[in-house]
């Protein structure tokens, strides 16, 4: 599903820049543009990157 719908990027492409090594919405930001237009995916961006640090420490632990 699309999340930043100003810049076409969808909830995989943010799992999979966390995965890369992006942390916050404003690395998403510099990365892929997420929430550099209206802003209204910022929110859900956010919830992204934390679901996927967690999963991420959860299996690495
Ligand atoms: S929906 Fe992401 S900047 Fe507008």
């Amino acid at each position: 599903m699309y999340v930043c719908l100003c810049q076409a990027v969808t909830d995989q492409d943010i799992r999979d820049a966390v995965d890369d090594g992006v942390q916050t919405v404003s690395q998403l930001g510099e990365s892929y543009g997420v929430a550099t237009g209206c802003g209204r995916c910022q929110q859900m961006a956010q919830e992204l990157i934390d679901e996927r640090l967690s999963e991420k420490q959860f299996y690495a632990a």
